[in-house]
């Protein structure tokens, strides 16, 4: 099996900037990635500095304006969009809320869903249906893990009146990463939107959303990101701002004249915008990308990613009472997995056993597995901590 550590040179004084990893093997970037020390440092100094100018005035205001625009201006550069094009959201769930409830729905339309979507995502679909007589479907795309095509799964499954495609980029329970560009595609020729949850790609994988051509993709700083809980975002392509509606409105959406009426939306991003915000963790969420770009490319992090990812499932599918839900290595850094002859309780009880070790991972229900995310700063004695304990469990 491949040695990591030829790759993992300079890995451990890197993570000696991130606090919460000094105690634990962790596993669970999909659920929160630990924040470096520099992003703390970042957005205490920020809250001290607004108090310091401000906290209201004309010149904290300019100065607060200046970061929200330097943050947007390092999402955007880690998805290679224009700032323009960015909306900042409080995590995924308010984006897709943004994306959703922004279409003006009609009695008879059609939402597909994937059957490995969010329950939040889920909720907010169910309630659209019940408010505006819009039908709900959902396609399999479970079962196409291994086997199978997703293209030819939604393809099959839209209709002449989807008006939205929603899915996952990576999907958060099996570890799949959708070939979005084909899949975009094949919903532009039907006339269907497509909202990706973006909660498992943003921070983990490089990206280019005008290349991939989808029209709404809402992620969250706080998981592959590393940055702080509470910042997030929501990219609108720029051909489908028209149709997207603002749902919730506020000052920062809109364009004031001299006598602070509002006269028309903002043109940008800032139309989903609301009102007043923690701003420190929009500063946070910089200094927390500035971080990742500094260690290499998104390219380079991905690379690193599945390496691990593949260290880890190889490690996994060589124990006897194991076994990965993918046949073939993970293209992502989650690697889901299962006990074999596994009974209710189990995955819980593994997940607590782990914690007990100090190894976190994550509980999955549906397909009842555990979850388990690398970083591209994942150590290689990290992940055979874990592929031990995972072991002993098994074999108790
Ligand atoms: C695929 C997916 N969507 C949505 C969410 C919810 O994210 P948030 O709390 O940022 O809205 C998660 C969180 O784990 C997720 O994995």
């Amino acid at each position: 099996m491949t040695n990591l550590s030829a790759t993992q040179k300079n890995v451990h004084s890197y993570r000696e900037q991130f606090p919460a990893l000094a105690n634990k093997a962790y596993f669970n970037y999909g659920g929160q990635g630990p924040m470096p020390q520099g992003v703390m440092d970042a957005m205490t100094e920020t809250q001290a500095q607004i108090q310091n100018i401000g906290p209201f005035g004309n010149e904290v205001g300019r100065w607060i304006g200046l970061n929200v625009k330097a943050a947007k201006e390092a999402i955007a550069s880690d998805l290679n969009v224009a700032p323009t094009t960015i909306t900042l959201t409080e995590n995924v769930t308010v984006g897709c809320n943004i994306a959703m409830w922004g279409i003006e729905w009609h009695s008879g339309d059609h939402i597909l869903l994937s059957d490995c979507e969010h329950q939040g995502i889920i909720a907010i679909s169910q309630e659209i249906s019940r408010r505006f007589g819009v039908e709900v479907t959902t396609c399999p795309l479970m079962d196409t893990l291994n086997t199978g095509d997703p293209v030819e799964v939604i393809n099959q499954h839209l209709r002449p009146n989807t008006r939205l495609v929603v899915l996952s980029h990576i999907l958060w329970n099996t570890g799949q990463l959708l070939p979005l560009d084909k899949i975009a595609e094949v919903c532009r020729n039907n006339n269907s939107q497509i909202l990706v949850d973006a909660a498992q790609s943003v921070g983990a994988m490089p990206l280019n959303l005008d290349q991939l051509g989808v029209d709404f993709y809402a992620f969250t700083g706080h998981k592959w990101l590393c940055g702080p809980a509470g910042v997030g975002g929501l990219y609108v392509r720029p051909q489908a701002k028209a149709s997207l509606k603002p749902t919730f409105v506020g000052w920062r959406s809109v364009i004031l004249d001299d006598r602070n009426q509002p006269i028309d939306w903002n043109p940008d991003g800032s139309q989903y915008e609301v009102a007043t915000s923690d701003y420190p963790l929009y500063v946070g969420l910089k200094e927390a990308i500035a971080i990742h770009q500094q260690w290499g490319t998104a390219e380079q992090r991905y690379q690193q990613i599945c390496r691990h990812s593949e260290y880890l499932w190889r490690k996994l599918a060589a124990l006897p009472n194991v076994k990965c839900l993918r046949t073939s290595p993970p293209e992502c850094g989650l690697v889901s997995f299962q006990l074999v002859n596994q009974k209710p309780h189990t995955t819980l009880k593994l997940v607590q056993f782990l914690e007990s070790e100090r190894s976190f991972i994550r509980q999955i229900r549906d397909p009842d597995c555990v979850r388990a995310c690398v970083h591209y700063f994942t150590l290689e004695s990290e992940i055979d901590q874990l592929v031990e304990s995972v072991q002993r469990f098994s074999l108790a």
